[in-house]
């Protein structure tokens, strides 16, 4: 096990690069097995759902090799199993993208259900009705979904909640189906656009992603390619949550400004001044005599304020000056807040609504991480605190933010990574060899 140990109180300067997108390298992952030969993906991060799906991916015979640090090259050719293993897919909710492969590819998948995580219950019942439109038969049985298809038919599938994970498996699954599937009410989220580029470009027929209905007209078969993933709009959220909770000066490389339009303009509310200084830089400061200012802000699907940024946007707001309502409209995503207020912020929860007070100053503390975004949130509290905080449970924020102490140290942030296993403490980078890694429990 590992903490993050952070002596907050300055201001963070300098230059940091984000990463390419997790959550859009998880579902491309997959995409790329569709196609017998080897799809060349660049720009993928280096953090431990990378790892966990690779080796995922790998369990089921899919070759995937990082050949450089953000080279990875996934051949689907040795795909050879039905059946997702057990403890990696229950660990990591994305696995469940295994599903939409297998039953493309062998018209069969028997894939563990992911269960519930600490971000509340996340059924994935979406994913199980669009399969069943598809035309496979679904059975849960032993923990495990099966679904079978002697052959998968296009259809018009209207998605509740326009539902990431559901627009994603259902794209994957109805690329190899014959005819025309329609995606009514899907995700819109970067991501989705990332996914239908890259399955163009391995042949796939895929319009009107980015928009909320997605037209697949189904081809026999794909082709090997190469693509780079866009940049993580979730890290750079953060990043600039950085500077502006330390009354800092950062400047962003390779952001996607027009993935942030709306948590931009929150954190502009706040006083933060985000700036674009060329293609892909951004500069993200704020006058350090200037005191933050409270907000209101709801979550909502992509283009609205993402769920995954609201942890970090509350601790941001905690010691902002005034009083922030802050809804959660996604997911069950508060218990954070606990961990903050052993810092000293003051925030009170209200089912779906956080109402934070914002305090003049945060104290350092022992607190834990108990999600990555929670992660986040802490770490981002303890590089404004007063003191030493220190964060347990690191290995969930590995999972979605790369180098997160290295990054940090790099723009002047007092933080080490201390290993417990031998109880002296000592900072080490986190991240591991490629196909070392092992999955961790998390949601
Ligand atoms: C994706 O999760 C992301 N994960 C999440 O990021 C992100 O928070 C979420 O989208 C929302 O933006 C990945 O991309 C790997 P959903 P996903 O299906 O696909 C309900 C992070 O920290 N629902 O859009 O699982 C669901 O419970 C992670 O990086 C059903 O009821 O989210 C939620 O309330 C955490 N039944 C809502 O829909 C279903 O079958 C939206 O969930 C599916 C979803």
């Amino acid at each position: 096990m590992a903490r993050l140990v952070i002596r907050g109180g300055r201001p963070l300067r300098g230059e940091v690069s984000i990463s390419g997108a997790k959550n859009s390298a998880l579902a491309l992952m997959v995409a790329a097995a569709l196609a017998r030969g080897e799809t060349v993906l660049h720009n993928v991060p280096h953090d431990r759902d990378v790892m966990t799906m690779a080796d995922i991916l790998r369990e089921l015979g899919v070759k995937a090799v990082f050949v450089a640090p953000h080279e990875l090259h996934i051949d689907g050719t040795g795909l050879k199993t039905d059946t997702a293993p057990y403890e990696a897919v229950r660990q990591m909710r994305a696995s469940f993208y295994v599903a939409g492969l297998l039953l493309a590819r062998l018209r069969r998948a028997r894939v563990p259900l992911p269960g519930g995580c600490q971000l509340g219950s996340r059924p994935v019942d979406f994913h199980l009705r669009g399969f069943e439109a598809l035309g496979a038969r679904v059975n849960i049985e032993y923990g495990y979904m099966t679904a079978e298809a002697s052959r998968l038919a296009g259809t018009t599938i209207f998605i509740n909640r326009a539902s990431v994970g559901t627009t994603i498996n259902l794209m994957l699954a109805a690329t190899l189906a014959e005819g025309t599937t329609v995606l009514e009410n899907a995700a819109k989220e970067p991501e989705i656009v990332d996914l239908a580029v890259l399955l163009n470009s391995m042949g796939a027929r895929i319009r009107g992603a980015g928009t909320d209905a997605i037209r697949i007209d189904g081809v026999d078969e794909l082709h090997p390619t190469e693509h780079w993933v866009i940049p993580d709009r979730i890290e750079a959220g953060t990043y600039m949550m950085a500077a502006g909770i330390t009354g800092g000066d950062i400047v962003l490389n390779n952001v996607e400004l027009n993935h942030l339009r709306t948590p931009v303009g929150k954190l502009m509310e706040t006083g933060l001044r985000v700036e674009a200084e060329a293609p892909g830089r951004v500069r993200a400061f704020i006058d350090p005599h200037v005191r933050l200012r409270a907000t209101d802000v709801e979550t909502a699907p992509y283009p609205g304020f993402p769920t995954d940024l609201q942890p970090p946007f509350v601790a941001l707001l905690s010691v902002a000056d005034g009083t922030s309502v802050v809804r959660e409209t996604i997911f069950d995503r508060f218990r954070f807040v606990d961990e903050l207020r052993r810092m000293g912020a003051d925030i009170r929860v209200e089912r779906d609504t956080a109402i934070v007070r914002g305090v003049e100053k945060l104290t350092g503390a022992p607190v834990e991480a108990m999600d990555l975004r929670a992660g986040a949130a802490l770490v981002l509290a303890a590089l404004a605190a007063e003191g030493e905080t220190q964060i347990s449970g690191v290995e969930l924020i590995d999972r979605g933010y790369e180098e997160i102490e290295k990054k940090l140290a790099g723009v002047g942030a007092d933080i080490e990574r201390c290993e417990d296993r031998d109880g002296q403490g000592g900072s080490n980078s986190g991240i591991p060899h490629q196909g070392i890694w092992q999955p961790t429990p998390s949601g």
